[in-house]
């Protein structure tokens, strides 16, 4: 009996949300992909969401940075959302060129104070870079040394002329940790004081941030994070400073300073966002509990951007980013362990969870958490996110192909361009697969988005792609029958 209700339970309840709410106003939400048993054109957005914030997982190459993409450039379209990318990987910097956006290099040229009061009081700035050491060094592990460091700032501000808990005047430029270091260095040279090894640990944890030729954060600043907020688009690239730790401060100010920033905005609901703050493979950022990462998501509607969190590694990622986020994109997930980790989070289906470690590239899984309870099923099944391709030119080579004469003479095409979407077109008219497709275009990746025609055609013949196929391939590019019968004579039967 009790077996048979819970059947009809089963078949009853809808397996996707109704259209009324994957649907929304499409100037005021971001189309996204299909539903797949539905077929329902999903468009997002974060109004009847708990919060904006999003977190986006899945394996590499399963398609995060992609969607994250699609996702500022349509935000912007819509809601003229400005974007911040704190890249650590540098993987994001050649779009952001592309797109026209803004590219700093931490660690190549462009420097963080990470004293720089930005309008906020020097006790709270104190208050921020304490919990940055917390999170990356073991000094909250040493008492003492944590009171020597705290007390070494504050007293810098205050020998640079600035009251502690008064809002900084605009122009006044601020110390730096080296400011910090002199004092404590100082203090031990007196030879006073009590416990000399604690004041030694403690200069030499600061050093680490200020050494010479690695002083990325003990120099003035030159990245104004005020204006770069409103600036378009931005990515800040982490990728040449020396290791994680490095990366990690960096990203913690950049959120700390951003979230102070907006804080003082406040929060307009109905006016859509006024930017997004992305972090790709963030480390500890997303994962330790006193992050600014976890705050942000907890405090929910408090401000006007919403923070991206994308990570290949969903244990990297606190639990309470999963649970508190207004939006989980789920992308491909192989390991076991990283499955049992998020569905321990997010309590999604077996059903589901099958699904998820079988998805190809741009399929997802999505969990929305709405402001009001609901009564169908919070997580669902994209086919494919719809992104934004961007207008690359592929070329096809022939210079392997062609003698020295026929070059000079300048009478063939000495190679064929196309934008991806053309050119995959192209093939797909000539029966190559799809699997076939991606290897080509793989291989174009990895060579400047070129390909030799020899070594193309002898790709297409490895994969067993038919002569009369290629032949044909061949003859809609106009390729004489001459040219075509060398290629083909040439290639590796
Ligand atoms: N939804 C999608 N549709 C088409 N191509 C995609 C899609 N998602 C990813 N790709 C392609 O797959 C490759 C890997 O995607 P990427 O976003 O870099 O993965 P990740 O950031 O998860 O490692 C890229 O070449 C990208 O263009
Ligand atoms: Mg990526």
């Amino acid at each position: 009996m009790s077996n048979d209700v819970a059947k009809r339970a089963f078949v009853s309840r809808p397996p996707e949300p109704p259209a009324w709410v994957l649907l929304n106003d499409p100037f005021q939400s971001i189309f996204i992909g299909t539903t797949r048993i539905f077929k329902i054109p999903f468009s997002w957005s974060f109004m009847n969401l708990t919060n904006p914030h999003i977190c986006v997982v899945g394996i590499t190459g399963a398609g995060k940075s992609y969607f994250v993409k699609t996702l500022l450039i349509r935000a912007s379209y819509i809601w003229n959302s400005n974007a911040i990318i704190i890249d650590w990987a540098g993987e994001y910097k050649a779009w952001v060129r592309q797109s026209g956006g803004i590219v700093v290099s931490l660690g190549k040229g462009d420097y963080i104070n990470i004293m720089d009061l930005s309008g906020m009081k020097p006790l709270d700035r104190v208050k921020q870079i304490m919990n940055s050491l917390d999170i990356l060094t073991d000094i909250s592990s040493y008492p003492e040394q944590r009171r020597l460091t705290d007390e070494a700032l504050e007293q810098s501000y205050l020998n640079a002329g600035f009251a502690l808990a008064e809002i900084p005047p605009k122009d006044k430029d601020a110390p730096t940790l080296k400011d910090a270091i002199s004092l404590l260095d100082e203090k031990l040279q007196e030879g006073t004081y009590q416990y000399p090894a604690e004041l030694e640990n403690t200069i030499y944890r600061l050093r680490q941030f200020a050494r010479e030729g690695e002083d990325y954060f003990s120099r003035k600043s030159t990245l104004d994070l005020e204006k770069l907020a409103s600036s378009g688009l931005v990515s800040i690239d982490l990728s040449n400073l020396p290791d994680e730790k490095f990366r990690a401060l960096a990203g913690l100010f950049i959120l700390q300073t951003l979230k102070e920033k907006m804080r003082s905005e406040g929060w307009s609901g109905s006016k859509g966002l006024k930017a997004m703050i992305v972090l790709d493979e963030a480390w500890k950022i997303a994962s330790d509990e006193k992050s600014d990462a976890i705050m942000i998501v907890r405090e929910g509607r408090k401000y006007q951007f919403g923070l991206i969190v994308a990570s290949q590694n969903p244990t990297d990622i606190h639990e309470s980013i999963f649970s508190n986020v207004g939006t989980n994109f789920i992308l491909r997930i192989k390991f076991q362990k990283f499955l049992d980790y998020i569905q321990g989070s997010l309590n999604f289906s077996n059903f589901i969870r099958s699904e998820i470690s079988k998805f190809g590239v741009g399929q997802a899984a999505v969990e929305m958490a709405f402001q009001t309870s609901i009564r169908f099923p919070e997580t669902f099944v994209l086919e494919k996110i719809y992104g934004e391709e961007p207008l690359y030119s592929y070329t096809i080579d022939m210079s392997d192909i062609l003698t020295q004469a026929e070059l000079a003479a300048n009478l063939m095409a000495k190679s064929y361009e196309f934008e991806k979407s053309d050119l995959r077109n192209k093939f797909i008219e000539y029966n190559i697969g799809s699997d076939e497709i991606d290897s080509i275009f793989n291989a174009m990746d990895q060579n400047d988005r070129s390909i030799k025609m020899l070594d193309l055609v002898n790709l297409l013949r490895d994969k067993n792609i038919t002569l009369e196929n290629i032949i044909a391939f061949l003859k809609s590019l106009s390729i004489e029958d001459e040219i075509t019968s060398r290629i083909i004579s040439r290639s590796k039967a």
